[in-house]
């Protein structure tokens, strides 16, 4: 939309410089804004407005421009205000329609390995992963839609020291590997990490055994198989719940067979130094602001550490896949230890070419601002958690169909995913279930009940969905076809942001307008046989984006709302 006006810019400034047109916030005024006017008036030491005329009175000479725009006009102190020709919107709305992910210009294509989910072995899984979890996948579906070259990672904690605390439960209660259930693993975990606390012997030994346990210990390695094994089946069923799904099931135990490799690099290139008997790579820079300590690659006694697997890691996908960047979903009071991690990949001549982000994220918290709690007080198992939304999404009056429990687990994806998304993605959010759980507001059953609803118009009107005119009928049915003029910005913002905010409050703004234009227009019964394909033919395309946002907030369609 902006080609003309930075062509016409740049003749009048005689050099070439970046242009942003906006969505007008005033639809009733204009339909996009340039506000750059005031900058370029100050650097010729023009007047505003009158640098405004100039550059309208050359753009209203331009062909393209009075094809496209139906009036251009420069607004005092100095804001050029653009309104498109009816017919223009419909030719790129035609465009949308006909055109593979409708005409959407794509960036260029890179191999990106993400790494989210991050479920840890032998611990429960609570509400805390829900987030790492949501919000990774929804970046790699829009990655992936974005053109990329996308490989999914979960990267299990499956190595740390509750492996160690885990080992030494079941070796004291005489449990034998083939003996492990899930439900003695979730009440293990809490009791033996509890006693690490109070008694540093017993630290002592659940860190030692970890230790042994990484370097290989025979009788360890077969707990260890079993308790991994029990664990991410049960891991595997949540994420499947949620939609959740990774194309590797690695771990931390996976790097362990780079680490020798690697440290053979480190060595070679002098980054390890030694540091009261452990291994530690410096990645401090002269531009620091805040001083950031060394990465500890070695434990005293030999083990290794959350940093070391990161790195080697990173190591492992060079190896296998070359990518250009690698993503990172995980809590954002993981700062540091990414930070620590990256500038030693940076440095390393193996690694040194891959970009490595740090997407962190924002805690789930209550209604009392602290992390969310279920009506009884106690962090939530998720599967009371999915339970505790049905039942209020029940009793919402709104809705009064029989659902089947698969739509249902729908309607429960929705309350959660809409109500995360729609956040961005560094804050904290209050998770507050009954207003997630409704069918109004800016909530996960509201989008669905809005596509259903609309999806069922065009079912009862299919034959009517052909191309569309030139015209555009009233103030409702502008908007809407304005608002889907924007997908194109909402792609490519999220992409680049790698946010899903921006797209689920762009679905949203979607379906007010729908629904605006649905009470207004009302299409059943309409005799104009022009107007009904027209009106039918843009909700078939409303619907099809509808659906493709969705599926990028990892959002299910029920039958029925
Ligand atoms: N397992 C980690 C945790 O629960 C998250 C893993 C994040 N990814 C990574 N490559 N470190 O804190």
């Amino acid at each position: 939309m902006n080609k003309e006006l930075k062509q016409v810019i740049s003749e009048i400034k005689k050099e070439e410089i970046p242009v942003e047109l906006k969505i007008s916030n005033r639809p009733d005024l204009c339909d996009y804004q340039y506000d750059g006017i005031f900058g370029l008036a100050k650097e010729m030491h023009k007047n505003p407005y009158e640098l405004g005329i100039e550059i309208v009175n050359k753009l209203e000479e331009n062909p393209t421009c009075k094809e496209k725009f139906s009036k251009i006009e420069c607004v005092r102190p100095g804001f050029i205000n653009f309104t498109l020709k009816d017919s223009y919107i419909n030719e790129l709305l035609s465009k949308m329609i006909t055109e593979e992910k409708y005409n959407i210009s794509m960036p260029k294509q890179e191999t990106i390995v993400i790494d989210y989910g991050g479920a840890n072995i032998a611990k429960p899984l609570h509400v805390g992963h829900l987030r790492p979890a949501i919000v990774g996948e929804s970046i790699k579906r829009i990655l992936k839609y974005m053109g990329q070259n996308v490989i999914s990672d979960v990267h299990l904690g499956d190595y740390g020291l509750q492996m160690g605390q885990v080992i030494y439960g079941l070796q004291q209660e005489n449990i034998s590997p083939k003996e492990i259930t899930l439900e003695k693993l979730a009440t293990l975990y809490p009791k033996i990490s509890g006693l690490c606390k109070e008694d540093e012997t017993i630290k002592g030994i659940c860190e030692n055994i970890t230790k042994e346990l990484q370097d290989g210990k025979q009788e360890y390695q077969e707990y260890f198989k079993e308790i991994l094994n029990i664990s991410k089946q049960d891991i595997k069923k949540m994420y499947d719940y949620l939609g959740v799904h990774f194309d590797l099931w690695l771990g931390e135990s996976d790097a362990y067979k780079y680490i020798p490799e690697l440290t053979e690099e480190l060595k070679k290139q002098n980054l390890i130094e030694t540091s009261e008997g452990a291994k530690v790579i410096h990645v401090t820079s002269e531009t620091d602001s805040l001083e950031i300590p060394p990465l500890i690659y070695q434990k005293s006694n030999g083990g290794y550490l959350y940093g070391t697997t990161d790195l080697a890691t990173i190591y492992q996908r060079e190896i296998d896949y070359k990518p250009n960047k690698i993503f990172y979903i995980a809590d954002k009071r993981q700062n540091l230890h990414f930070t620590q991690v990256f500038r030693v990949a940076k440095k390393l001549e193996k690694t040194k070419e891959i970009d490595c982000e740090f997407l962190g994220n924002g805690t789930i918290n209550g209604k009392d601002g602290k992390p969310f709690k279920t009506r009884a007080g106690d962090t939530p198992k998720l599967e009371n958690l999915f339970n505790e939304i049905k039942d209020i999404f029940l009793k919402d009056e709104l809705h009064n169909e029989n659902y089947t429990e698969e739509d249902l687990d729908k309607i429960v994806n929705s309350v959660i995913k809409f109500a995360d998304l729609q956040n961005s993605r560094e804050k904290e959010y209050i998770f507050d279930i009954e207003k997630f759980s409704k069918t109004t507001g800016k909530t996960g059953p509201y989008i669905l009940y809005t596509y259903v609803r609309t999806k069922k118009i065009i079912k009862n009107n299919e034959q009517y969905i052909d191309k569309l005119s030139k015209t555009i009928y009233n103030v409702h049915d502008r908007e809407l076809r304005m608002k889907l003029l924007g997908l194109e910005e909402a792609l490519n913002m999220a992409f680049k942001t790698r946010m899903s905010s921006g797209l689920a409050n762009f679905l949203y703004e979607i379906c007010v307008l729908v629904n605006a234009f649905y009470e207004n227009n009302h299409i059943n019964n309409l005799e104009d046989n022009k107007k009904k394909t027209d009106w039918v033919t843009l909700l078939d395309l409303t619907t099809r984006i509808i659906k493709d946002l969705l599926d990028l907030l990892v959002i299910e369609i029920p039958s029925k709302m």
